[in-house]
C-alpha cells in the first residue's frame, strides 16, 4: 500500500517557525511515493493547515478530546480540529499516555471521537524498555490495541517503542517486523479486510540513514516521525526512501 510518513512536531517552534517549516514540506512534497502528514501543535494548526490548503500534505493534531464540546478547560475537541483544517490526529502518544494519565480506555474514547468528526486517528502504541526487557512487547501492544481501538476503527495504527522515541536507538529490524507482524494479525483477526488495508506506521528515531531499512520490512506502512520532521529536508528524505 502507499506509504504515510507523518510528522509529530510535538511542543516545537513558534508560529512563524510552524509556516516556514510547512512552506518547505510543501514545497518538497511534490512527486513522492508517499502520502504526507504534518502535526503541530494546537495553535499552529490553522496557520499550518492554511499553508498546506489545496497542496498534497494533510495536516493533523496530536491529540483531542473525548467529547464534542463542555466545561473542558484548556482542551480541544475533534470538531475544532476538523474546523481549523485538520484530516487527522494523532491519539494515546506515550507522551500523553505518561505525561497526562491517558489509559486506553481513554484513547478508545479519543478515538471514537475523532471518528465520529470525521478526523483520521492516528492510534499509537508500543511497549516501555522495561516491558521489552521482560519479553512483554508483543503482549502489551496487542492489550493496547484490543483496549484503545473500537470495533468500528478505521484509521492508521503507529508502533513507537518508548525507549526508542527521542533516543537515537531503535529495535533490530527483526524486532520491529516481528511487531508490525503481531500487530497486522491483530487487526486482521479483529477486524477483517479492513486489518488488512490498516496502514501501520513505525515510530521512534526514524532518520533518514534509517529510514529506508525500516521502511522496506514487511508491515510497515510507513514512519510516524519526531525529531527529523523538525528538519524539512530530512522528513523529506524520510518520504523519498518510501
Ligand atoms: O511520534 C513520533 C515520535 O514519538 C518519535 O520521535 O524524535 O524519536 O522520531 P523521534
Amino acid at each position: 500500500m502507499r506509504p504515510l510518513i507523518a510528522g509529530n512536531w510535538k511542543m516545537h517552534g513558534t508560529l512563524r517557525e510552524a509556516v516556514v517549516l510547512a512552506e518547505a514540506v510543501r514545497a518538497g512534497a511534490g512527486g513522492l511515493g508517499a502520502d504526507l502528514l504534518v502535526c503541530p501543535p494546537f495553535l499552529h494548526v490553522p496557520p499550518v493547515a492554511a499553508a498546506m490548503a489545496g497542496g498534497p500534505v494533510a495536516v493533523g493534531a496530536q491529540d483531542c478530546h473525548a467529547a464534542t464540546k463542555g466545561a473542558h478547560t484548556g482542551d480541544t475537541s475533534a470538531p475544532m480540529l476538523c474546523d481549523a483544517g485538520a484530516t487527522h490526529v494523532i491519539l494515546g502518544h506515550s507522551e500523553r499516555r505518561a505525561d497526562h494519565g491517558e489509559t486506553d480506555a481513554v484513547v478508545r474514547a479519543k478515538v471514537q471521537a475523532a471518528l465520529a468528526a470525521g478526523l483520521i486517528p492516528v492510534a499509537c502504541v508500543g511497549e516501555t524498555e522495561a516491558q521489552r526487557l521482560a519479553g512483554e512487547a508483543e503482549a502489551v501492544v496487542r492489550q493496547q490495541l484490543a483496549e484503545s481501538l473500537p470495533d468500528d476503527f478505521g484509521g492508521v495504527v503507529a508502533y513507537e517503542p518508548v525507549w526508542a522515541i527521542g533516543t537515537g536507538r531503535t529495535p533490530t529490524e527483526e524486532d520491529i517486523a516481528a511487531i508490525h507482524a503481531t500487530i497486522r494479525a491483530t487487526l486482521v483477526a479483529r477486524f477483517g479486510p479492513a486489518g488488512q488495508a490498516t496502514r501501520i506506521l513505525y515510530g521512534g528515531s526514524m532518520k533518514p540513514g534509517n529510514a529506508k531499512a525500516i521502511l522496506a520490512l514487511p508491515n510497515v506502512d510507513g514512519g510516524l516521525v519526531g525529531g527529523a520532521s523538525l528538519v524539512a529536508a530530512d522528513f523529506l528524505a524520510i518520504a523519498a526512501a518510501a
